[in-house]
């Protein structure tokens, strides 16, 4: 077991469980504060069936520095911090400008104004290759220019990389990595921990397994018409597992101070660009099952076509999206399937 302890805020939602994992699992004694508003803590149960250990947890709003306060104070061994403890639906966060704002920012704040006090050496930041909008030119790069953002959820990912900018160059005595996630899908292999959206998803692969297993009736695909091969949207999907992965050699890097430069960040995608009907159909051919679906109009908002050049993370991390498309849709399944099992869903 390492002494470094890693603090994981939002550590039982989507990512951060995944990471929860490929921590322990690295050795990593790991804490959790995470306020379940949109997790369940029956999350840790299914960490410590795959690890075979339970991470601590602390149930608590990252936007209360007092709540903080007393968790550094209690742990003092925290050495890295991975920030996942976000909102982060696009379409409720034109609703809720505030919520958004005052949950993205206060919380990342807050943790920059604790790490020099508590000695703690690096944060880890859960970006989005929302920053890129629309780009020109794909793939996109770290260099590509950053585009007004679209959404207040879009907007705190890039204020929040220009909070972290700003205070590290101001002189803070810690290193960040921000990693720009494309779009995460699948789930742990184990089918122990997965995503587990509140109410009707509005993500594709969450709405696309509830539909498969007869939730939802038909799956829409937002247009056909777009400027791609088979007309709809492009994205580059990478698996839950890959990306967590990322985080622990970033935090790694940080801690072992594998770089010289203060803040780093990268692209954290496979490099495939991935249309919609593809990936519908690399769901039924992996799984066997079919996914009722019709064409339906465009989604307001939505980018028509956007993937990675993870080359920077690949040279400069060693690290790689590996898992093939079709293990993360058999995941993907195997976990919705979990979820009926246990009649969660
Ligand atoms: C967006 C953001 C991402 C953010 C995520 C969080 C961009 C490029 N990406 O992802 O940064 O983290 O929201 O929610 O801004 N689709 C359908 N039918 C559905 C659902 C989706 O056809 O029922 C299509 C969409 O049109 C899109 C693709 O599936 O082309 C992926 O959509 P989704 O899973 O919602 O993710 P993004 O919108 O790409």
């Amino acid at each position: 077991m390492k002494t470094e302890r890693i603090l994981v805020t939002g550590g039982t939602g989507y990512i951060g469980s995944h990471t929860v994992v490929e921590l322990q699992q690295a050795g990593y004694p790991v804490v959790i504060i995470d306020n379940l508003s949109n997790s369940d803590r029956a999350v840790l149960d299914g960490i410590e069936r795959i690890t075979g250990i339970r991470p601590d947890f602390v149930e608590g709003d990252c936007t209360d520095i007092d709540v903080l306060r007393a968790l550094f104070a209690k742990y003092t061994d925290i050495k890295g911090i991975i920030n996942f403890a976000a909102s982060k639906a696009v379409g409720e966060s034109m609703q809720k400008p505030i919520l958004y704002y005052r949950n993205n920012l206060n919380t990342l704040m807050n943790l920059l104004e604790l790490m020099g006090p508590n000695d703690v050496k690096g944060i880890v930041f859960s970006s989005s290759c929302t920053v890129y909008g629309e780009p020109d030119v794909n793939p996109v790069t770290e260099k590509s220019p950053i585009k007004k953002a679209t959404s207040p959820y879009g907007n705190t990912k890039q204020i929040s990389e220009e909070i972290i900018t700003d205070v590290i160059n101001a002189g803070a005595p810690f290193k960040s990595v921000i990693l720009r996630y494309f779009n995460p899908v699948g789930a742990h292999p184990s089918a122990e921990i997965g995503e587990l959206p509140n109410g009707v998803p509005q993500n594709l692969i969450p709405y696309l397994t509830q539909t498969a297993i007869g939730i939802r009736k038909e799956l829409s695909v937002f247009g056909d018409d777009y400027n791609t091969p088979d007309g709809s949207c492009i994205r580059d999907y990478i698996d839950v597992v890959d990306l967590a992965k990322a985080h622990v050699i970033a935090v790694e890097r940080m801690l072992m101070d594998r770089s010289d430069e203060k803040i780093e960040i990268f692209n954290l995608g496979t490099g495939r660009g991935v249309s919609v009907l593809e990936l519908i159909n690399a769901f039924e051919r992996s799984t066997g099952v079919t996914v009722p679906h019709k064409i339906v109009g465009r989604r307001a908002g939505d980018i028509e076509k956007v993937w990675a050049d993870p080359t920077y993370a690949n040279n400069v991390l060693g690290w790689v999206a590996s898992t093939p498309l079709d293990d993360t849709m058999r995941s993907a399944w195997a976990w919705q399937c979990r979820l009926r099992e246990r009649g969660i869903m």
